[in-house]
């Protein structure tokens, strides 16, 4: 007998935008109607995520020719987080899709043209990412980005590359340029209390995909 195709759903948004959360409740409530659900986030858990999320905590950095450490570049960046992908999609993301599970991620492709995108060409993102399957549905965050660094403030620890206000902003400009574009994305209020997102994100997910 033939399984149907899981659905392969992903959340998008800027740094503190709730996708985490919300990617962890859209998990449950599926769960809840009896589906089998893995719930993963990029960069992944796999060889090249661990070496892009030491990056992005200042923990690793790249020798420079006068002896100094710099910034990894921002295409270097790009490459990493398309072999993450590539890695993180063989190995869990399709397999599991193939035998009938849903598949909720936290970030994909629009996170690397949104963050990437402010230095780096489209065309090599979009290059660098060819053999990446599209998402079946994209969820969008929408938080403006002084609200967002807000939240992820209040998270206490030590901000990462790209947490600061004028990246922020950088960032909330590309995406909302890119999102606009995208039929397979919906927008979602990402600032409205987050039983209220949820909801959003439920019935965008039942509209789009039944
Ligand atoms: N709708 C919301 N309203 C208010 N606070 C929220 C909302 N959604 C999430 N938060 C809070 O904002 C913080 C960031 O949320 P979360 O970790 O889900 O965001 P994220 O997009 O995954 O961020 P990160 O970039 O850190 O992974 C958490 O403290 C969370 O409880
Ligand atoms: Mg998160």
């Amino acid at each position: 007998m033939s399984v149907l195709p899981g659905r392969f759903i992903v959340f998008e948004g800027l740094d503190g935008a709730g996708t985490t959360t919300q990617a962890q409740l859209l998990a449950e409530r599926l769960r809840g109607r009896g589906r089998t659900v893995h719930l993963a986030h990029q960069p992944s858990e796999g060889p090249v995520g661990l070496v892009i999320r030491q990056i992005l905590a200042g923990r690793a950095a790249t020798p420079q020719a006068d002896g100094k450490l710099g910034m990894v570049d921002e295409r270097v960046m790009a490459l990493l987080f398309a072999a993450d992908r590539l890695d993180h999609l063989d190995s869990q993301i399709e397999p599991r899709v193939a035998r009938g599970e849903d598949v909720i991620l936290d970030r994909y492709i629009l996170s690397s043209l949104a963050y990437q995108g402010a230095s780096v060409s489209h065309d090599f993102i979009q290059a660098a990412n060819r053999y990446a399957r599209k998402a079946d549905l994209t969820l969008f965050l929408y938080v403006p980005a002084a609200i967002a660094l807000e939240r992820v403030k209040q998270r206490g620890a030590k901000l990462e590359r790209y947490e600061t206000p004028q990246q922020m902003q950088q960032i909330e400009r590309e995406y909302n340029r890119l999102v606009g574009t995208l039929a397979s994305v919906v927008s979602i209020d990402g600032t409205r209390p987050i039983h209220e997102v949820a909801e959003a994100c439920a019935g965008a997910v039942q509209q789009q995909l039944g």
